[in-house]
């Protein structure tokens, strides 16, 4: 997987574009990814996360602007780069009759594979006890799960992941954040779009957020939270109640100087029980950066 030969950045793209008829899918898309990154795309329904990848991975070409993946230009040298990504669509179809370890016997057949490869992808994605059942009887988490290990069959040096966690329970796209997790600690680059900002906050290094196929932002989602988000502080004041002390919590703004003003009034009086920062969510973060963008 991660060779010290790889380039830093394993995805480099400069002003990429791609229309379809009339709708701009993919604008001036300039954005890059280092080695054993997490990268999460972000963005509504039609933002062009799709389009991305598909452009990223070789499957349609762009109008202009140039994309570098592991180190190929992926329009010039198209079956060396084949050879170093994995993509895994939603839509992919599984063969339901077959097992899970004939599904991937048959795509390494299909593909010249060495067959050995099989028990370390099922590994990879905790499926070896599962890997005899019919594909038919899986859940969609398992499913996804196959759709992953049949992508690392050829030992991809980056990894392009639609919408991991469409469709899941909490607990299988838990599973499946645990297995992107272990492969970028195994040194693969992955580019995964969700519109999941929790599995996006927990699972990316950086996301960016893309609106009618524009960048609109690209950081760690810690550092989005703090530019972009209100700095505010949850206030627990005792209040006498009686014989007992009532407690409640006021939420204050930090930048605000009416509001800091209150707060030194509070201190001095002894009523202040507890202080936590609050932070802002991705998904606030979000919507005030599409929304911004969209109007
Ligand atoms: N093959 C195509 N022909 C025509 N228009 C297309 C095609 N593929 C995508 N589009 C359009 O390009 C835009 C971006 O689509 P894309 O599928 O990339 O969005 P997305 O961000 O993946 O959306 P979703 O969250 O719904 O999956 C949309 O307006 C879509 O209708
Ligand atoms: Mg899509």
């Amino acid at each position: 997987m991660g060779q010290l030969s790889e380039p830093e950045l394993m995805i480099e793209t400069h002003q990429l574009r791609r229309t379809f008829g009339q709708c701009q899918a993919v604008a001036d898309l300039s954005f890059s990814v280092r080695r054993g990154e997490i990268f999460g795309l972000l963005g509504p329904n039609g933002a062009g996360k799709t389009t991305t990848i598909r452009l990223l991975s070789g499957q349609i070409i762009p109008d202009s602007g140039w994309a570098r993946v592991a180190g190929c230009d992926v329009t010039r040298d198209r079956l060396r780069f084949k050879q170093r990504i994995g993509v895994v669509f939603e839509e992919q179809n599984l063969y339901e009759r077959l097992s899970a370890r004939t599904n991937l016997r048959f795509s390494c057949w299909l593909y010249g594979l060495p067959e050995k490869r099989i028990d370390e992808v099922l590994t990879l994605v905790d499926l070896r006890d599962r890997a005899s059942e019919p594909v038919g009887k899986f859940s969609q988490g398992l499913k996804q799960r196959l759709l992953i290990a049949r992508a690392l069959l050829h030992r991809p040096a980056v990894l392009f992941l639609d919408e991991p966690g469409r469709g899941l329970d909490p607990i299988s796209a838990h599973t499946v954040r645990q297995v992107v997790q272990r492969l970028s600690e195994e040194g693969m680059t992955i580019l995964l779009t969700t519109h999941l900002m929790e599995e996006a906050d927990q699972l990316c290094q950086r996301v960016a957020f893309i609106v009618n196929g524009r960048l609109v932002a690209n950081d760690s989602p810690r550092h989005l939270k703090l530019r972009h988000g209100k700095r505010l502080l949850q206030v627990t004041l005792e209040e006498p109640d009686g014989q007992s002390q009532r407690l409640h919590d006021v939420i204050l703004k930090l930048d605000d100087a009416q509001d800091q003003q209150q707060l030194a009034c509070w201190l001095s009086e002894g009523r202040v029980r507890a202080l936590h920062t609050k932070e802002a969510s991705l998904e606030e973060v979000f919507f005030q950066l599409a929304g911004v963008a969209l109007s």
